[in-house]
């Protein structure tokens, strides 16, 4: 083993624990603009789109993330014509059936956020199966929200507080910021470090509106079609050069 240099000054790790996002979350947007820029169809988009959220998923493990938050089919999406629904949960259903054995096979655990019960009995089935299958693995947790809405999410646990309250088991006075966090579908996990948008558009949509209160934000002008590795590290990479206070003063 070679003797270990002197050094002028301590250095933070490049990939220590401290750069690396825990939690990572994205919005992937830009499936239609890169369809119509090659004169396809949207659905063209959507496909090479499911190839991207293959890629990101084995980015996120290299890289060491272990929590990983993709925004697959807002609960607004259901407002797009009905064909592009039908696409986009046809390919939900093949997406289910041909990624599961890998998703496994690469330790990663499945969760899905969201109004889940909006989706055909078949899909809700295959959620079903696709989460328990992977229940045990600990190598990445992937969430993925489907149907998912914030303000819903938030307000479903607003309801869910004043239940419990009139039933008398819980204090309204004890209402705290846990006590909301506890009732999100996200209750147990740690809140984003870096949210992620692509496409260019500087919005959060409804995602993520409670978890993700400081997050660091990071807009990337590539089309999620396009999206792969090397945009996923540069992410990272300007998480890494951000100062994260949370809210309290430079010590
Ligand atoms: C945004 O692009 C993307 C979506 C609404 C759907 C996201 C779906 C995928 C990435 C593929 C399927 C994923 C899984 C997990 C099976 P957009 O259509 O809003 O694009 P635009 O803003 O350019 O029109």
């Amino acid at each position: 083993m070679a003797a270990q240099q002197p050094t002028a000054a301590p250095r933070p790790p490049v990939h220590g624990p401290v750069h690396v996002p825990v939690h990572v979350a994205v919005i992937m947007d830009g499936n239609g603009r890169w369809a119509a820029a090659r004169h396809l169809p949207r659905v063209a988009g959507h496909r090479e789109g499911a190839r991207a959220v293959r890629r990101t998923i084995e980015a996120a493990i290299d890289q060491g993330v272990a929590w990983l938050t993709l925004y697959a089919f807002s609960s607004e999406n259901w407002r797009r014509p009905a064909g592009e629904v039908l696409d986009l949960t046809g390919l939900l259903r093949h997406y289910l059936k041909s990624e599961i054995a890998e998703l496994r096979a690469n330790g990663v655990r499945l969760r899905i956020i969201g109004d889940r019960a909006r989706f055909p009995a078949d899909i809700q089935a295959e959620l079903a199966t696709a989460e328990s299958s992977t229940a045990a693995n600990t190598r990445l947790n992937l969430n993925v929200a489907l149907s998912y809405g914030a303000r819903d999410e938030i307000a479903q646990a607003a309801r869910a507080l004043a239940i419990e309250a009139r039933a008398g088991r819980l204090d309204p006075e004890a209402i705290d910021a846990a006590a909301v966090a506890a009732r999100l579908s996200t209750a147990g996990m740690p809140d984003p470090d870096l949210l992620i948008r692509t496409s260019g558009e500087q919005r959060l949509s409804n995602f993520l509106l409670w978890q993700a209160a400081y997050a660091e934000l990071v807009f990337q002008d590539v089309l999620w079609p396009d999206y792969g590795a090397t945009h996923f590290a540069a992410a990272l990479a300007e998480f890494a050069r951000r100062e994260r206070r949370f809210g309290a003063r430079p010590g």
